[in-house]
């Protein structure tokens, strides 16, 4: 007996970025200010990170609000009412509360009462697995407009006692519409995700969760804050990059030649010059911006993709590929002609 889908997926759907947009909150820590706060300098923090600030969220903002902003100049870039998204996903580790989740807190505030919505946990990555789930929504034929975001207020996990992490991290969000089309090649053309759980304790944040609830005093008080160990962490971002580098460019049959634009999660910028030089991708056609914004976990890659696209970096039909590392551990990446 054939079972035949209650869903129809007549497919073939293409996944289009149509929107895009970023905030980024107003307060700006300098190197020099971390100089008067931990043992550090200008010099090494540039020299070692390419990080040069990052911008930190005041009191009364929080990861939804962020995310917001973002979503409302997305959604308005993409030529949308709010009501017609369908799908709000919000990669975060950094949510507005144990739950609800910051996807709902956002689905509410831009009036996207047609949309479900949830959160992603995939650290660095996040926005990248973002892309991969609403892709394949999209494709299947089962949605028409996805609204997709990165936002964290890693300052709210930041040991700012501890010099080797402190200087990483900022806040920000970024947003990104994604909407069917049934016409055309462009769109979300690949994606490939991958987890090791096994290397959790190389970057994470043990508090507060099921293992250590609030409440329960913690083994070492510094576990509220966020761990990294910061040499392994290079090392295998570096060669998980470059693999999925390579991964990509033979799976879509492409060479460097026909990218655009690589924009890489940005951790360290000597990380990602690393990558380039491997590769030997050339130097202008690898997004660099972590000199304005520091290490934004899943908010990283749509803020750039934002400056990219509002800079005249990316234009229509460029094929753009994104590529993350992070937390989990997790990593991932997406081929997409604009
Ligand atoms: C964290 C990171 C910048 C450290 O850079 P590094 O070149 O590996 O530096 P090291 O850890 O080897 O430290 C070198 C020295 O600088 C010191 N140092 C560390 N942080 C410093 C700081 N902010 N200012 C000055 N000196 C610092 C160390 O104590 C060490 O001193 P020692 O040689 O006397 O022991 C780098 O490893 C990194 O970017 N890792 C990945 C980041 C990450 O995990 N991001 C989160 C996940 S996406």
């Amino acid at each position: 007996m054939v079972i035949k889908p209650k869903i129809p997926f007549p497919g073939p759907y293409k996944a289009h970025v149509t929107g895009t947009g970023s905030f980024l909150p107003k307060k700006i820590l300098t190197n020099e200010d971390l100089t008067k706060i931990v043992d550090t300098s200008d010099e090494w923090i540039i020299s070692r990170t390419g990080i040069r600030e990052r911008h930190i969220a005041s009191d009364d903002e929080t990861t939804a609000t962020i995310a917001t902003e973002a979503a409302k100049k997305a959604i308005e870039d993409a030529g949308l009412s709010p009501e017609e998204i369908d799908l709000i996903i919000v990669a975060t580790i950094t949510p507005e509360m144990g739950f609800p989740s910051t996807a709902c807190f956002v689905q509410d505030w831009i009036g996207a009462k047609n949309a479900w919505a949830f959160d992603l946990a995939a650290a660095c990555s996040g926005f990248v697995y973002a892309m991969s789930i609403a892709q394949h929504f999209i494709i299947s034929g089962r949605y028409n407009n996805i609204l997709i975001i990165g936002a964290e207020t890693l300052s709210r996990i930041t040991d700012y006692e501890d010099r080797v992490s402190c200087i990483l991290f900022g806040d920000g969000a970024g947003a990104v519409v994604i909407q069917r089309s049934e016409t055309g090649t462009r769109g979300i053309m690949y994606s490939s995700c991958t987890s090791d759980g096994g290397g959790w304790t190389t970057l994470n944040c043990k508090a507060y969760g099921s293992r250590n609830p609030i409440g329960k005093p913690l083994k070492d008080p510094k576990d509220v804050y966020m761990t990294i160990r910061g040499k392994e962490t290079y090392h295998l971002a570096v060669r998980r990059i470059v693999e999925l580098i390579d991964e990509c460019l033979e799976k879509c049959e492409l060479s460097v030649d026909d990218i655009k634009m690589f924009i890489p999660h940005q951790m360290n910028a000597r990380i990602i010059e690393s990558v380039g030089k491997r590769l030997k991708l050339p130097p202008e056609k690898v997004f660099i911006n972590i000199d304005k914004y520091g290490n934004t976990s899943a908010a990283t890659i749509p803020i750039a993709i934002d400056e990219c696209c509002k800079q005249g970096k990316v234009k229509q039909g460029d094929i753009v590929l994104l590529v993350a590392f992070g937390g989990g551990l997790t990593w991932g990446a997406n081929v997409i002609q604009f």
